[in-house]
């Protein structure tokens, strides 16, 4: 069906409301308050070098068996002004010590700031972020920022160093785990949620804390998966798949940006002035301050683009580094290039004016302790609506994969019998990231089902994560006899994902995949819960188990969030942030992709293809199903063009089965000829709407011109006017299609 309107009339209204709608983007974006800038610059007119070079300098504590310590070295530097600012000290306790050093015991009495990775939880952990991808529901989102920050402002913290906002296509890379998946639509509205989350109301309220977007920039694109390897592609790629997250949390009102390990088009991105000032300073107008990763000055040595440390902090500053995370370069150089004319003390002063704004922000310099309260401290962490919140965000984390012979939900007259290494564990459920979270808080996956029904499971461990013994095989099959369902807990340690833990394969590790199948053998249903960083190649379990669950690690509430869903408490809502490939030689597998100029044809040789694997994904993107059913019937595209909308898209979405369920309506977008090739589809859009039995919704998308704007052949930014292929649908393949002309 297509709908015809006057040839003109759409792209003149394009036309008119593009100069109407500026950037939609540009609605909160970091400015600094009234009235500041006189302070800064008062305190900045008294500050020594030496004083300036030290808010320019972040150091970590030290880890102690007990937690964070400070080596005497430290506290010496911030006596001295030449450390300005702390990161993994928290407590009230050790943060009051500490600052009470930099404001009572310092000639300008400038506080610190005292930062931390409270990447999805400070003490009552969350699901991993891309477990949080999986729910698609920004408002679960930003209330689980929104209850780290209070938590971790409560102990002491003013400044995160998150959301992580990398684009992750491979499964390969560790850090999948940290983001928010492969697409960029999806991850800038999840990018933008939790900057709203962490930085809350307002920059000086008792309970928010900086946001810092990292790793800035393309980190996730790293050549075989492999971490801190080398990212390359053409600009033109970079803008339309792996800038806009970063945008979008900069536009969002992110206060830091933190620079990347990984080099971009042949400059390491912490002396990388096309991205620090060309893209961020220029083009997007951001007015915080810039941070490196941990010594990622001095590794530009290794990079092999400067012959040492000195050279290394020049490129940096000359390039927009504000502030050097652990590398000591700029307090052991910076005075020597300054003598030398290498650097300019405007240069130096600026990063320190960026850096002080941000202290009077946060309104450090009239109380510098007011994250140490340890009233508050005591009352907030994991408290009983913190531990209610980070439930009902991993109810919502959780994908149904596969659920045959209806399986699921379980009954509690039904016999369960817990297998696998994750089925009484502890210490894995917080992830790779777990702040001061402690694994005792956590309620194991055994525990979950003990709350729902003490009499009627029993636990089997079967084997380890990696131990070859099979010897607990038997015992586990044998349960066969007398118990009537299977739940088998496999999946990766923490440790096997997460920075620095990129995985050639990507099977479940040790002998936890030939413990499945041998208990599918068995004829009795096998429900598998997976718990992992990353997708999973999975594809002899997908064939044969019963049932799926993907889990992620659900952080302090994992055990009852997946007995809520395993006994239908609540129904499974989650779909994937990531496509699951059959095998890790179809990496890197993404929905976007794009046609070729062969595309894939079962019926021709050639064509683009494997010999000996499919091309589709084992699981596609946005793909996760519900104890109920849906239904979509056609989508109809009214071009109604507004000072907001390119164009509103509406589907009647039915709930088609016999239990109340969310549903996650996606629209994808095809841009059918364009200046440039382009993808098959790309997500511009999306609703998660509960529906009751029976009920029928109309379900609206209004795109925007900028959602539709892409780099063009001139590599203006911009939309095309032309024939579109309009889809909508519960997941990136099944998919109802109409055609417009826009
Ligand atoms: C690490 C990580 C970064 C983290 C920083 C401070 O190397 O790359 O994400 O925020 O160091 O812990």
């Amino acid at each position: 069906m297509q709908i015809m309107t006057h040839p003109r009339l759409i792209p003149t209204l394009f036309f008119l409301f593009g100069i109407l709608c500026l950037n939609p983007l540009a609605a909160q974006i970091y400015r600094p308050s009234k009235g500041i800038e006189l302070r800064v610059n008062a305190l900045l007119a008294k500050m020594t070098l030496d004083e300036k070079i030290g808010q320019l300098t972040l150091y970590t504590t030290d880890w102690g068996s007990t937690g964070p310590t400070i080596r005497e070295g430290y506290k010496n530097d911030i006596r001295s002004g030449a450390c300005g600012n702390l990161f993994n000290s928290h407590t009230t306790l050790f943060v009051r010590e500490l600052q009470k050093v930099a404001v009572e015991e310092t000639r300008l009495k400038i506080p610190l700031l005292f930062g931390f990775d409270v990447i999805h939880g400070y003490k009552t952990i969350f699901p991993i972020p891309l477990g949080e991808a999986a729910s698609w529901d920004l408002e679960a989102i930003e209330k689980s920022a929104r209850v780290s920050a209070v938590e971790a402002t409560a102990a002491g913290l003013n400044w995160t160093f998150a959301p992580m906002v990398d684009i992750g296509r491979d499964p390969r890379w560790g850090r999948v785990m940290e983001g928010a998946g492969e697409d960029p639509y999806l991850g800038s509205r999840i990018a933008e949620a939790r900057v709203r989350g962490f930085q809350g109301k307002k920059l000086g309220d008792p309970d928010a804390m900086l946001a810092c977007v990292k790793h800035f920039a393309g980190y996730g694109a790293p050549i075989g998966g492999r971490d801190y390897n080398t990212v390359d592609m053409s600009e033109r790629y970079f803008r339309d798949f792996y800038l806009p997250t970063y945008e979008a949390a900069v536009r969002a009102g992110a206060a830091t940006v933190m620079t990347s390990f990984n080099d971009y088009d042949g400059v390491p991105a912490s002396g990388n002035k096309f991205l620090l000032d060309n893209i961020l300073r220029k083009e997007w107008g951001f007015e915080g301050f810039v941070v490196t990763d941990y010594t990622s000055i001095n590794e530009m040595v290794n990079h092999g683009v400067v012959a040492n440390d000195k050279e290394a902090g020049e490129l940096a500053l000359n390039a927009g580094v504000d502030m050097d995370m652990q590398g000591a370069v700029y307090q052991r150089f910076l005075s020597q290039s300054l003598k030398e004319g290498k650097v300019s003390q405007a240069q130096i002063d600026e990063g320190v004016r960026r850096i002080l704004r941000l202290k009077f922000e946060l309104g450090l310099f009239e109380d510098p302790y007011k994250y140490c309260d340890a009233e508050r401290e005591k009352k907030s962490l994991l408290a009983p609506e913190h531990r209610a919140a980070a439930r009902e965000v991993a109810r919502k984390s959780i994908v149904l994969l596969k659920n045959e012979r209806q399986a699921l939900p379980l009954s509690k007259s039904q016999k369960i019998v817990l297998i696998g290494p994750l089925g009484d564990n502890k210490s894995e459920l917080n992830g790779n990231w777990n702040g001061a979270g402690n694994a005792d808080d956590c309620v194991s996956l055994r525990e979950g089902l003990a709350n729902v029904d003490r009499t009627n499971f029993m636990y089997i461990p079967g084997c380890d994560f990696e131990n070859p013994d099979k010897s607990g095989f038997a015992d586990a099959i044998r349960a066969a006899e007398k118990y009537d369902v299977f739940v088998v807990a496999v999946g990766e340690k923490a440790m096997m994902s997460g920075e620095a833990a990129a995985r050639a394969l990507l099977g479940l590790p040790g002998v936890q995949e030939e413990l499945v199948l041998e208990l599918c053998k068995t004829g009795k249903p096998v429900v598998v819960v997976l718990m992992n960083g990353r997708p999973l190649a999975i594809p002899e379990i997908a064939e044969k188990a019963t049932a799926i669950l993907e889990t992620w690690w659900l952080g302090t509430e994992t055990g009852n969030a997946i007995a809520d869903v395993l006994y239908g408490v609540y129904n499974p809502s989650g779909k994937l942030p990531m496509s699951f490939p059959r095998s890790v030689g179809q990496v890197p597998i993404f929905y976007n992709e794009k046609s070729t100029g062969r595309p894939f044809d079962p019926n021709s040789k050639w064509t683009s293809k494997y010999i000996d694997e499919a091309n589709s994904p084992q699981w596609p993107f946005g793909f996760g199903l519900s104890y109920t059913t849906f239904e979509y019937r056609e989508p109809k595209v009214i071009a109604a063009v507004t000072a907001k909308t390119a164009l509103t898209v509406s589907v009647t979405l039915t709930n088609t089965g016999k239990l109340p369920g969310e549903e996650v309506a996606q629209l994808y977008v095809r841009d059918l000829v364009g200046s440039v090739t382009r993808p098959v589809k790309e997500l511009k859009g999306f609703q998660k709407i509960m529906l009751q039995p029976g009920e029928t919704r109309e379900v609206k998308f209004t795109p925007t011109e900028h959602d539709l704007s892409f780099y063009r052949r001139d590599m203006t930014f911009g939309t095309e006017p032309g024939e579109y292929e309009i889809m909508v649908g519960g997941n990136s393949q099944e998919l109802k299609k109409v055609k417009v002309k826009l």
